[in-house]
């Protein structure tokens, strides 16, 4: 697989123009293929920042990491790549920046939710329901629960909720039903393709059979990865890297990602007014974030008619704060 090939990175010129506005410490928590990485530092160059700079790139798949390494050659002394889960990011950027003897405080940060193309087109990672893999979907294979303990050994109610709950699957409890009544009959449901005709099987005729097979796989991906629980705490950690006026820019592919930093962005930008009626012009504490896209911004038609995957993309910005109270 060719280093252009890996993947195709989203909203690259968007999230260069938001990030890259001064020399400092940056930090891709979703490293990938590097696509992200390289347009910034690519960028850093441009405006004469680099030498000034570092990029600490971070993904938790090997995979990832060796192409990124290839890709990001030419910035070797100007980037650090790190093995490691997003939700550690305070810890692996502080680790960093204590190596280097550098002051903790990142100017951009970026989270490129999700999996890679590479990822998805690697059949035996069992990502994809259109290739014939093993029921893995780990994208750190360090970790030990796959889709396939999963599917072959939690009860019919577990399943049902999972799907429902991160699949947003209205079918969830025939194809649990489904896959346990499978299991009775034939011991194990054992890849990618004896689940997806169990799911096809059950769901809705039509253009809803490839719906269903997206959210079940989307469900199990998720729980695998802990997904959107790590999220969630990569959320304040990267937060609480940045330097004030830094930003951070999370680009996500479905609503419940998208749900989760919609809703921790907006707590940390809210104001806090003291009691009611107090009348003051100013708050007694200004939030710890200004939001910079106050919607969501998607990718133009154009770059959907290149990339089918930039369909789904929303990216959202924010800026901290200096610190600053009336207190
Ligand atoms: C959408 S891809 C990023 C693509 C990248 N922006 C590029 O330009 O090539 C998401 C990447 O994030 C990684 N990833 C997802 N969740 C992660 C986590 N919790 N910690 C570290 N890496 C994670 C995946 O392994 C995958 O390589």
């Amino acid at each position: 697989m060719g280093q252009e090939r890996f993947h195709h990175p989203v909203l690259v010129a968007e999230v260069v123009a938001f990030l890259v506005r001064r020399p400092g410490i940056y930090i891709d928590g979703t490293l990938g293929g590097g696509g992200h990485s390289l347009a910034m530092l690519q960028a850093l160059r441009e405006a004469g920042y680099l030498e000034r700079s570092l990029l600490i790139g971070i993904d938790q798949d090997d995979d990832a990491l060796r192409h990124a390494v290839g890709k990001l050659s030419g910035f070797a002394a100007s980037s650090v790549l790190v093995k490691g889960n997003f939700q550690d990011i305070e810890v692996i950027f502080r680790r960093v920046c204590h190596e280097k003897s550098l002051e903790p405080n990142a100017v951009g940060i970026l989270l490129d939710l999700g999996v890679s193309s590479f990822q998805i087109d690697t059949a035996e990672r069992g990502f994809s329901y259109l290739r014939d893999g093993a029921l893995d979907m780990r994208m750190d294979g360090d970790t030990t629960l796959t889709a396939g303990e999963i599917v072959n050994t939690w009860e019919e109610r577990e399943l049902a909720r999972l799907f429902y709950r991160y699949g947003e699957e209205p079918r969830s409890r025939s194809i649990a039903r489904a896959i346990v009544a499978y299991r009775q009959a034939h011991g194990s449901v054992s890849g990618t393709q004896e689940l997806a005709a169990l799911v096809r099987a059950n769901a809705h005729g039509g253009e809803k059979v490839i719906k269903t097979l997206s959210r079940v796989f989307q469900a199990l991906r998720i729980e695998v990865n802990g997904e959107l629980d790590v999220l969630s705490v990569a959320m304040d950690g990267g937060v609480n890297c940045l330097n004030g006026h830094g930003r951070m820019a999370v680009i996500s592919y479905h609503s419940l990602e998208d749900r989760i930093v919609k809703k921790a962005f907006a707590e940390k930008a809210k104001n806090d007014w003291g009691p009611k009626g107090v009348g003051l012009r100013e708050p007694l504490v200004t939030g710890d974030i200004t939001l910079i896209t106050r919607k969501p911004l998607a990718a133009t038609p154009e770059e959907i008619a290149l990339n089918s995957r930039s369909r789904s993309a929303k990216l959202r910005v924010i800026e901290k704060n200096p610190q600053r109270s009336l207190l």
